[in-house]
């Protein structure tokens, strides 16, 4: 009954948004209005998929969110289609559905008390309007509670069978094989361009780091040698900056490899390595980790690495003053989701941080969603197939 009770509200709610988007395109001075009004029914769709697959036990995929202004985007987006689809559905039955939901159980009720208590109460009906004013009617009043008790009855099997006509127009629209191919080697390419960035990355970081170092503790080795040719007193002091060069040489060398794979992935795991960025950041975070089995490894060091630049980001652009990181794992999708409460207007086309992790997590065949409208918040969200 509550399931449909809550279509009945978000019926009368469709009709609205319903209006707005044909009110939006009809007279074509609005036509700019048309993107809020397509995101108004991304949200109540949205909300309706989270109440009908918890009433289903069967979560229902979201499409891709609505984001920019777009008119044409919208106009042809066949998700837009699926939404309105889904809009006019619910705004024609969801209202009655409701409505039989409230008023069968409210109905055995009402006369119930009607023919228990008629003498009390005179000129009183039944909810059929038959009024009650002898026992006979009362008998009446009790087969009208019966009728209601048996509509009551079919109010389960009404609210799956809507559950699952709406849940069949709110899923996202099913790709074609072509579509997945085309996707698939997409995010092929983006991987071996990924892999090609990191390698780069990597030898950069080993020749202007590291071999720069060794070629300092080769260089004065060759002066200790001389030094220990012309006057042996006088090559300790070279000896030791030898020495220093090379633990610095070292210690370049370890960070490359942190680069890599950060050692704290091996040793405490996603959620432990997570804990400790958030435990680090500059700016107050709370940390929250909800049923994380253990990924491969490579999930996992993307996953924490967009944590690491999401944190990152907050901190050097935000001006934030509360950072929010989750991490759960639902569907055999790693969720991975930091927000912060500043500015906004975080845009992958000014650096090459944001654009690194959409790379990173594409090569995974995963999404990367960034919502920074401008006085914020900013959510970076990236759900990463855990491929187990
Ligand atoms: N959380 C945020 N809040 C506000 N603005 C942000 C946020 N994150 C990023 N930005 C903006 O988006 C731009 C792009 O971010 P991105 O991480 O791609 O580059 P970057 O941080 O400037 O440099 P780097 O390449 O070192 O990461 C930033 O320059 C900044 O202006
Ligand atoms: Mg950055």
């Amino acid at each position: 009954m509550r399931f449909l009770a809550v279509s009945a509200v978000t019926g009368v709610i469709s009709w609205f948004v319903l209006s707005g988007l044909i009110l939006s395109v009809a007279p074509v001075v609005t036509l700019p209005l048309l993107p809020r009004a397509a995101r108004a029914a991304r949200r109540l769709a949205a909300f309706e998929r989270r109440h009908t697959g918890e009433f289903l036990r069967t979560p229902i995929a979201s499409p891709q969110p609505l984001d920019g202004d777009d008119i044409g985007a919208v106009l042809t987006s066949p998700e837009t289609r699926r939404d309105v689809s889904w809009l006019t559905l619910q705004a024609m039955l969801g209202m009655p559905a409701g409505m039989v939901a409230i008023a069968a159980p409210a109905g055995v009720v009402q006369n119930v008390a009607t023919a228990a208590l008629w003498p009390y109460l005179p000129g009183v009906t039944t909810t059929l309007d038959h009024p009650v004013e002898s026992w006979r009617d009362a008998a009446v009043a009790l087969a009208t509670a019966v009728a209601y008790g048996a509509v009551a009855f079919l109010v389960p099997p009404l609210a799956r069978w809507y559950a699952r006509i709406s849940a069949v127009r709110l899923a996202p629209r099913k790709i074609s094989l072509a579509e997945r191919l085309a996707e698939v080697t997409a995010t092929r390419a983006a991987a071996l361009e990924a892999h090609g960035t990191e390698l780069r990355r990597i030898e950069r970081n080993l020749h202007d780091g590291t071999q720069n170092r060794l070629v300092a503790v080769v260089m004065h080795l060759g002066m200790v040698e001389r030094a220990l040719r012309r006057d042996p007193g006088s090559a300790l002091p070279m000896v030791l900056t030898a020495q220093n060069a090379a633990t610095d040489a070292l210690s370049e060398l370890r960070e490359v490899v942190r680069g890599i794979y950060p050692p704290v992935l091996i040793d405490r795991g996603l959620p432990g390595a997570v804990s400790a960025l958030v435990s680090h950041c500059a700016i107050p975070a709370t940390y929250e980790v909800r049923d994380l089995p253990r990924a491969p490894a490579a999930v996992e060091a993307a996953a924490y690495f967009v944590v690491a630049e999401a944190l990152t980001n907050a901190v050097k652009h935000s001006g934030a003053r509360r950072i929010t990181v989750v991490l759960h794992a639902d569907d055999g999708l790693l969720t991975v989701e930091v927000t912060d409460d500043g500015q906004g207007g975080a845009d992958e086309t000014r650096g090459t941080g944001l654009l690194g992790i959409e790379r990173r997590v594409a090569a995974f065949d995963g999404t990367t969603l960034l919502h920074s409208p401008r006085g914020g918040p900013t959510v970076l969200r990236a759900a990463i197939p855990l491929g187990v």
